[in-house]
């Protein structure tokens, strides 16, 4: 397969823009910029709307009537996959772990509104109840497509390849790249695009919830497949792909004072929202590098804004 027999709806509004940020560079002695896929568009944006131009271009393809995919309960995978489906005319079945919140709120009310048929694992284990759900579906003959878990699949992982030709294009200066990374599929695409595209800065990967030595092999993996199915060849090991797993703080949505102060501090002198889960750790982890020194003065970095904003609403209490 090349190139050209990748096919891919138009669901995002891209590109996205590079906007500098003036106020936080000067606290922070680098040239600080900002990426905004928290702004692709479609029900309220974030990272995953590439990923599902190419997902759903094969759902389709596929003959599928009903996109089925599962995350945690404030999963903005989930709710960016729901209002995909609700534009492009699929049923929708979301399954989201553990028991409904007593309030519904942040991306499970946006999940609910979108229309999408939400499954809760309760006490089960979710991956097993996905796969039950699935297989009803497929009984029920509603042809569905699995979405992979956080869109990252080498389809969906294309998405970021082709993302890093966009930045090349917006011509902006750029020494690293930093993001929140956890499932992975938006690091091995960047990692692919940097290679398709001669992008010469680093690609720093800041997990969320996974230690580097994993998340390093599944991206190195990933991307591989991902460049195979692009019909480049490329044979990355995992030491060659960077992340940093020290900001793992209480583990997977439980905020700390790293994320509470970056979501306060970028809120305050920049105006812009980030989410406790990714972006305000991403956000944390990358200032705790600059302050440290683990990230040179004077470099150009660009924090590639990746989403999440609803999920604010259900975390109110926490962030004051
Ligand atoms: C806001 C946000 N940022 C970053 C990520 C991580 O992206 P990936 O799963 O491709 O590593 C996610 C994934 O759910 C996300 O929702």
């Amino acid at each position: 397969m090349n190139k050209a027999s990748l096919s891919r709806l138009r669901l995002a509004h891209l590109p996205t823009p590079i906007e500098p940020l003036p106020r936080l560079s000067a606290m922070l002695g680098v040239e600080l910029s900002i990426k905004r896929d928290d702004q692709t568009g479609l029900a309220l944006g974030g990272n995953k709307v590439r990923k599902l131009e190419f997902l759903l271009a094969e759902a389709q393809t596929l003959g599928a009537q009903t996109l089925i995919t599962t995350g945690a309960a404030q999963s903005n995978h989930c709710r960016q996959t729901a209002g995909a489906a609700a534009k492009q005319g699929f049923a929708c079945i979301l399954v989201l772990a553990g028991h409904p919140p007593s309030q519904t709120t942040g991306n499970v009310l946006l999940d609910n509104l979108l229309g999408a048929e939400i499954v809760w694992s309760g006490d089960r284990e979710v991956g097993q109840v996905f796969q039950e759900t699935f297989k009803q579906a497929q009984q029920d003959g509603r042809q569905p497509y699995m979405v992979p878990y956080g869109g990252s699949s080498p389809v969906g992982a294309a998405a970021y390849a082709a993302a890093i030709g966009e930045l090349m294009e917006q011509d902006v200066p750029v020494d690293r790249i930093a993001f929140a990374s956890s499932s992975g599929g938006t690091q091995a695409g960047m990692v692919v695009g940097a290679r398709m595209h001669a992008f010469p800065g680093r690609i720093t990967g800041i997990s969320v919830d996974k230690p580097a030595a994993s998340l390093c092999e599944t991206v190195a993996t990933l991307a591989n497949e991902t460049a195979s199915l692009l019909g480049e060849d490329l044979n990355l090991a995992p030491s060659q792909i960077e992340v940093k797993d020290a900001y793992l703080g209480g583990g997977y949505g439980v905020v700390g004072n790293l994320e509470r102060n970056a979501i306060h501090l970028w809120a305050s002198q920049e105006g812009l929202l980030l989410d406790p889960v990714y972006t305000g750790r991403a956000a944390g982890g990358l200032m705790d590098m600059i302050q440290k020194g683990e990230i040179d003065s004077g470099e150009r970095v660009l924090f590639w804004h990746t989403g999440g904003t609803p999920s604010l609403f259900a975390y109110t209490d926490q962030l004051r």
